[in-house]
């Protein structure tokens, strides 16, 4: 696959953006509605754990979508490729566009990789194409793609609520070190959900935890204290997961949050040295397929562009585009 990346370079390739995992630092779910989605009350914030997304300009007609890195679809089934045909449809013109998406955040590990492709396929096309549509008209596109695609465009610290389509930034940070413990476990969002046992006491007491913080100004409150309700749904189906947090927690990485539906746990420090003391502890670990050390994302553009001088080069070796600050 990679043999052919050089002579992407030659066409006018115009866009390079990393595209930002993220993780819930909440996750309250109330009842499910008419239309099957369930009422949220969720802060998301970005990471600094990248897809790296190659928009380029093409003389055929159509959209050609390829994957390299961790395995995901390079037809309509992936986001990226809906979101470059939703975004073509909806400003009335005919796509030539190849997209090369190098995936680093697996899928199925409550991470959102797939959401926020989609929500940078939306915004550097909207530049590639000239479109010039406000955040607001993306996002709403976004919400069509995905309930998490909105909160890309505004964060890196959002609440999110409604499905969680109705995104409000917040200007809250933390210079927190968060060690991500990804597990050899791809987790259908769906399935959990339909698993989920709606308790109205516990979902209200929680909700007055995270808005204290929330009032606090307090992101570490959130981290120290995670609220997921997700998590019990999520360990009936897999025992495992719970096994390995509550093996991990008696080991002193703790407290340990759920990112999303799971499958990612995580525990996050004021320390650099404690980060790296966990990152070791999880060394060898066979039920777990990668640890990560990331800090909150924050920068103000939600996705950053990446300049090189050819990134066909930089990935023939192999190498990551180096990133603009
Ligand atoms: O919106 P998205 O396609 O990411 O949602 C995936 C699935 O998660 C939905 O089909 C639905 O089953 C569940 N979901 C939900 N309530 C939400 C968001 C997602 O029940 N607010």
């Amino acid at each position: 696959m990679d043999a052919a990346l050089p002579s992407v370079g030659g066409i006018d390739c115009a866009i390079t953006l990393a595209a930002p995992a993220k993780i819930n630092l909440s996750l309250l779910v109330f009842s499910r509605q008419p239309d099957g989605y369930h009422d949220l009350h969720t802060v998301m914030a970005t990471v600094d754990f990248y897809d790296d997304l190659h928009l380029c300009s093409t003389d055929s007609e159509g959209i050609t979508l390829r994957c390299l890195g961790e395995a995901c679809p390079d037809g309509p089934e992936n986001l990226v490729y809906r979101a470059a045909s939703l975004l073509a449809e909806h400003a009335g013109l005919r796509p030539r566009v190849q997209i090369l998406l190098h995936k680093h955040i697996p899928a199925g590990a409550g991470l959102g990789g797939a959401s926020s492709d989609a929500a940078a396929c939306l915004w550097g096309l909207n530049r590639l194409w000239k479109l010039d549509l406000p955040r607001r008209i993306l996002s709403q596109l976004g919400a069509q793609l995905g309930s998490d695609v909105p909160f890309f465009f505004y964060g890196p610290v959002a609440l999110c609520t409604g499905r969680g389509q109705i995104v409000q930034p917040l200007d809250l940070r933390s210079d927190r070190f968060i060690l991500l413990i990804m597990p050899k476990l791809s987790v259908s969002t769906a399935q959990v959900y339909q698993h989920y046992v709606y308790h109205p006491d516990q979902s209200r007491q929680r909700l007055g935890q995270v808005e204290h913080c929330l009032q606090q100004g307090d992101l570490d409150g959130l981290l120290d204290q995670p609220n997921n309700s997700l998590e019990e749904a999520c360990y009936a189906q897999f025992a495992s997961l719970r096994r390995l947090r509550d093996e991990l927690e008696a080991a002193g990485i703790a407290p340990l949050g759920l990112s999303g539906s799971g499958s990612t746990l995580f525990a996050a420090t004021d320390s650099s040295e404690q980060v790296n003391q966990w990152a070791r502890q999880l060394h060898g670990r066979d039920e777990i397929a990668r640890v990560r050390t990331v800090r909150f994302h924050n920068q103000g553009n939600p996705f950053t562009e990446v300049h090189h001088a050819d990134f066909g080069n930089s990935h023939q070796t192999g190498g990551e585009p180096q990133r603009s600050t």
